[in-house]
């Protein structure tokens, strides 16, 4: 059965880590005979600069019918002057929304090699193995009313609204209990709930699927505390369960502590099986084209589209142990090369090349 591959290079290095993650799968499509297609569309800057916006609609049919959406980074300092509703970000926005992408999962996890290389103490964060699970297409994000306006006295305003409503938020309350059912069993859930009404929504909802899994210990924690235990004690965290906005922040501290942003996958997903993939990482304009951006974020992303998506298990975890393997053999790239000169680290292919030859 042939699969389709949507390829979202996007922006920045994007080009440049999905081509290293095509490689990969090519390779492991091939050893598991996977009958894998590559097609590629443009989303965000590129897409604003080659066809008039973010989200074309040649992308969004191709979007559609694919198995999987791999996707780069998008963004970038030559569009910031656009108006809001036209930057590169709202094609990621609207791609999301568009496929239903509710739930994001944002694994944290610390390869031991990498130890060193996190802004937080090796014993902290050695082990270290947490889920962020998101919510990708709601809240503050796509609330309404939003924009700016002015005033009859000429005084200019922005708003956004955040809003959930009990069935956004059960259905990602459901996805992030099962999701801690196959791990330690522990979910905290990361609200607001002292001040904001949308989040005492959140918890008293989280409270009542809480009956349902029994063998889940649910515990409930405000954002700025959970920002805080995140570079306290990492460690205490198995779950999190959070929206969108506070997702996008957390996820971010939670990649620090792995050492580098440049390593961490995400998988966002719908209610059937077709997802899109991305390294959490942006698209590091500063970096581009220099062959030296890390490409094992996009690589593990590639990996969690085999298991999700394509329910290939086996090759995912052939990828993910292939990484390992480079990163114990010393291999690094020089976001995650602590110790080594840089003149001993790999570019971008190189780095592909090393996984290759692991796999
Ligand atoms: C992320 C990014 C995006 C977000 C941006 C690029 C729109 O930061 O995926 O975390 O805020 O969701
Ligand atoms: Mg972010």
């Amino acid at each position: 059965m042939t699969r389709r591959i949507l390829l979202l290079p996007g922006d920045g290095i994007g080009p440049e880590v999905v081509r290293q993650a095509q490689r990969v799968l090519e390779s492991v499509g091939e050893q598991h005979a996977l009958d894998l297609v590559f097609e590629e569309a443009n989303l965000g800057g590129v897409a604003i600069d080659r066809e008039g916006a973010a989200y074309p609609a040649a992308t969004q049919a191709l979007a559609a019918e694919a198995d999987a959406i791999l996707l780069g980074a998008v963004g970038g300092p030559k569009w910031d002057a656009l108006p809001a509703g036209e930057r590169p970000e709202r094609g990621l926005l609207a791609i999301r929304s568009d496929l239903d992408l509710f739930c994001n999962f944002r694994p944290a996890i610390l390869f031991p090699e990498l130890a060193a290389a996190s802004s937080l103490r090796a014993e902290l964060v050695s082990g270290l193995d947490i889920l962020i699970v998101r919510e990708l297409t709601g809240g503050i994000y796509f609330g309404q009313p939003r924009g700016i306006s002015t005033g009859q006295d000429g005084v200019r305003e922005g708003v956004n609204t955040d809003r959930y409503n009990e069935t956004e938020i059960l259905r990602i309350g459901r996805l992030a209990f099962e999701a801690a059912q196959k791990r330690g069993g522990r979910l905290c859930s990361v609200d607001k709930a002292n001040v904001l009404e949308v989040t005492m929504l959140w918890r008293e909802v989280m409270e009542s699927l809480s009956a349902d899994f029994p063998d889940v210990a649910l515990s409930h924690m405000y954002v700025d505390n959970a920002a805080m235990q995140l570079v306290r004690e990492p460690k205490q965290f198995d779950v999190i369960v959070t929206g969108n906005l506070f997702g996008d922040i957390l996820s971010d501290i939670a990649a620090m502590l792995t050492g580098s942003i440049g390593m961490l996958p995400s998988a966002s997903l719908n209610a059937s099986s077709a997802g899109l993939y991305e390294p959490v990482h942006g698209s590091a304009p500063d970096i581009a084209g220099q062959n030296v951006a890390n490409p094992l974020a996009t690589i593990l992303s590639a990996a969690m589209l085999l298991r999700y998506s394509l329910h290939a298990g086996d090759a995912a975890d052939q990828i993910e142990r292939a990484v390992a393997s480079v990163l114990a053999q010393g291999m690094r790239t020089s976001d995650t090369a602590v110790s080594q000169s840089l003149d001993s680290t790999l570019g971008t292919s190189e780095m592909g090349d090393a996984v290759l030859a692991a796999l």
